[in-house]
Formats: structure tokens, sequence, C-alpha cells
């Protein structure tokens, strides 16, 4: 059924009929599209608009369709224009003329705001639960390894030693903050614009508070041109899901290099690697190269919304529907991603041998080393390069600071005694590291108490 068939005496083109249909999938949100219509026949109904029987019509008309669909009774026919008019249709054929007045002092224009909005929220309410499970596996994997001693990298070369409780505890902050982002765009897009009308808002004497309550939101939009035109909450959203991927295509990142030949650092469990079909050997970190890989899937659908969006004049014109599948698609993405980095994470072996001997080499103790020396009262400028000399001389050699003797500390300084091995030890060098963020036992411990009371509160 056409929604608009009156003022034209010819048939629409068949492709024209198809370039503009959107049922194909605008169908996702069929349960929020009949959500929205519950609302307003209710809120008809309480205005007097329809009659209370008309309006208890609907909604047991409407009802009966949503349990249809999900029982998978009822197919979402798809020659429909978009869902909007199969629900219409559906409700007419089911409960008769009442049907035709569900769509009074509505239109399709505020309507399809609407849906885009709960589906938004809908979302954002599964993918905040998938996030929150992911930094609760990077919180235990935290908590069990406050003493793997890793290397820490700057420019990707060994710098100072860390844990890999605080590398986990980095990421853990970025994810932490996608969860705040999440809440800030929901708060920031929690007002309803249903009752907008095409435009212009509508002569009947809508309950605009009440609509916006049924369908818990904030209150109402306060401009009905900006109701229907605005997608910035979507913008928005794509925003956070681009920056939710970066994290995870950097942590991907780390987790393909870590699993190199060369590292060793960690093991994928077999349910989450893949094989080659040539060379036998190969056991491939697939999802973390997926994930890392779409990621330019969903910085493209930010792109694409955002190049639609800037050249639209007020109100509502076609280009909006554009706003569905390339949404749709990232919202998918980002959601699978999570999910799957999760359990990847959970399957993860740490060799935590392989781990503290990369980080007892490269040198990670010349901080230290030159910090000793200010401790016994060297300037800091003049320890820095005794400690290159002595970096230059085991390179020469091929040893660590650690391995030299203490003839040889001598000869470079006389200042060294024989405390300096425990002074550079990795392990010293870790657990002196006790301020607020750094990677001590101490510090790290403090810090997961408070990462757990944050899990347990939000
Ligand atoms: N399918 C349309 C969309 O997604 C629904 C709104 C149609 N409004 C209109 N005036 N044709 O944006």
């Amino acid at each position: 059924m056409k929604l608009w068939g009156g003022r034209f005496k010819g048939e629409t083109n068949e492709l024209v009929y198809q370039f503009n249909a959107s049922i194909s999938f605008d169908k996702r949100f069929y349960e929020q599209d009949i959500r929205g219509s519950l609302a307003h026949a209710e809120m008809l109904g309480h205005c007097g608009i329809i009659t209370a029987d008309e309006a208890d019509r609907i909604k047991k008309g409407l009802t009966s369709i949503l349990d249809d669909i999900n029982a998978g009774r009822l197919e979402i026919d798809p020659t429909a224009e978009d869902i909007h008019s199969f629900v219409e249709a559906e409700l007419t054929a089911r409960i008769g003329d009442a049907g035709k007045k569900l769509h009074t002092g509505r239109s399709r224009n505020d309507q399809v705001a609407t849906d885009m909005k709960l589906y938004t929220r809908d979302y954002i309410d599964t993918l905040d639960p998938a996030l929150k499970a992911l930094l609760t596996t990077i919180c235990n994997i935290m908590a069990e390894n406050t003493e793997t001693f890793m290397p820490g990298f700057t420019h990707l070369q060994k710098a100072q030693p860390v844990t890999l409780a605080h590398h986990f505890g980095a990421y853990f902050e970025m994810f932490r903050r996608d969860r705040s982002r999440l809440a800030d765009i929901r708060r920031r897009m929690n007002l309803c614009p249903l009752g907008s009308g095409a435009l212009a808002g509508t002569t009947y004497p809508l309950d605009r508070e009440l609509t916006a309550k049924l369908l818990d939101f904030d209150g109402p939009t306060l401009n009905s041109m900006d109701s229907v035109s605005d997608r910035d909450y979507l913008v928005e959203l794509l925003s956070a899901l681009s920056l939710i991927q970066m994290h995870l295509s950097r942590f991907s990142e780390e987790i393909i290099i870590w699993n190199t030949n060369e590292y060793r650092f960690i093991e994928i469990d077999d349910a989450y690697s893949t094989g080659s079909s040539i060379m036998p050997q190969k056991k491939n970190p697939d999802i973390a190269e997926l994930v890392r890989g779409k990621t330019g899937r969903v910085y493209g659908a930010l792109t694409s919304l955002l190049t639609t969006l800037k050249g639209i004049p007020l109100a509502y014109n076609k280009d909006m529907q554009e706003d569905k599948e390339m949404f749709f698609d990232a919202a998918d993405t980002a959601l699978a991603c999570v999910h799957l980095f999760d359990g990847m994470l959970k399957s993860l072996r740490f060799n935590k041998q392989i781990m503290e001997r990369s980080a007892a080499g490269g040198f990670t103790n010349a901080t230290d080393a030159a910090d000793y020396l200010v401790g016994k009262g060297v300037p800091f400028r003049d320890a820095h390069s005794i400690v290159g000399q002595l970096v230059l001389y085991c390179i020469d050699k091929n040893i660590a600071l650690d391995d030299m003797s203490l003839e040889e500390f001598k000869a470079i300084s006389p200042v060294f005694e024989n405390d300096v091995y425990d002074a550079i030890a990795i392990s010293t060098c870790v657990n002196k590291r006790n301020t607020i963020g750094a990677p001590g036992p101490e510090a790290m411990k403090r810090t997961i108490a408070a990462y757990r009371d944050y899990l347990d509160k939000q």
C-alpha cells in the first residue's frame, strides 16, 4: 500500500520505486517502529483525537503484528516501500478503518526520526554491557599479572620494564572512556521527535510530553524542523564507534606482534586462530587481523554520513534515508568486534618467562642505572653519559648491563658498588615505580581496586 497515491495520475516507474524504497534495510527496526506507534496511538486516545476504543483497537492490532513478526508468523513484505507503510497497511488489513487513523498528527519524517533514535538507544544499551564485559576480562588479566614483567616500548623499541598488568591497564582506560562517551551520547540524544510532523508540528492538540514519557525519553524536542532533520547523534555514535575500533585495532596490532615467531609473548587458543591451506605450520591471528581490518569500514561509515549531511538544507530531505545502511553495518561490526576480541583475550596464554627475558634484554634498565648513580651524588646529566658508555661497552661485548663484572663497572665509573646489581634488577626497576599510574605492583594493586570499584558501580 502506498501512503501517498492521491495526487498522482501515473504509476511510479519500477526502477524509481526500487531506488526509493527502504524496506530492505529499515525492516530491521520494525520493533522500534511499532513501539513508537503504540505510544502515538495511546497519546492520540488520551488527548481525545481518536476515541479510546479506536486507540485500543490500534494498540491490540499493533501488538498482534509485533507478536506475529517476532514468532515468524508474519513476513515483512519485501515489496513494501518502507517499514512504516508495511506496518500501517497490515494494521488496516487487521482492524479496518481505525487503522487508517494511526497516522493522525504524524509524518513519516518524525516517525523515522523516532525509530532511529529508539534503535540507536537500544543499540547503545547492547554495546555498553559488551564493553563492560571486555573491561572485566582486562581487569581479571591485570589482577593475575601484576608481577609479570615485560618490556615497555616507545617507537616500538624496548624502553623501560613494565608489567603485563600495566600494559593492559592502558587499554582499560581507553575502553572506559569509550563507555563514558556512549553514556554522553545517550543522554544528549534522549529527546523525543515524535509529534514534530513533517517539519512544522501539527494543528492537533498532541501531548508531546506524554509521548516522550511513554517512550522513556527525557522530554520532547523543542524545534520541529531540527527534530526531523537532526542526525547529529548518529554522527556522534559513529565517531564513538570509530574510537572503539581504533582502540581495538591498536590492541589487535599488539596481539599480532606478540604472537609472532620472533616475540612469542603469547599464544592464541586454537579456537581463535586459523591455519593456512598450504603452509602446514601456520597458526594465524586472524581475529586480531580482521578486527584491525574492519576498523576501516567503521571509519568509512562516519565519513560517509558526515558527507551526506553536509549539504542538506532544512528540514527533512530524502538524502537522510542514507543514514541507515552504513550505520547498521558499522554498528553490527563494532558490536561483533568487541565480543570477539573479548573472547580472544580470554583465550590468551602468556609466556611469562619469555616476556621477562625480553624485559631483561635491550637495556631497559639503563635509566635505573643512571638513577643509581644520581643516588650516589652524580648529577643526572653526567650519570646519563656514564650509562651511555656502559651500554656501548655491552653492545660491543654482546652482554646485558647485569652481566658486567664490578671491575668492568668501576673501569667506567668508580662510583659503582656491589649494590648496583640489585638496583638494576628488572624486579627492582618495576617494583620501585609506585607513583599513581605507574607499573609497580603496589601502585597497580591500588589501580586495580579502583577499576573493580568502577565495574561494581557502573
Ligand atoms: N524511508 C524514509 C527514511 O528513511 C522515511 C521517511 C520518508 N519521508 C518522506 N518524506 N518521504 O528517511
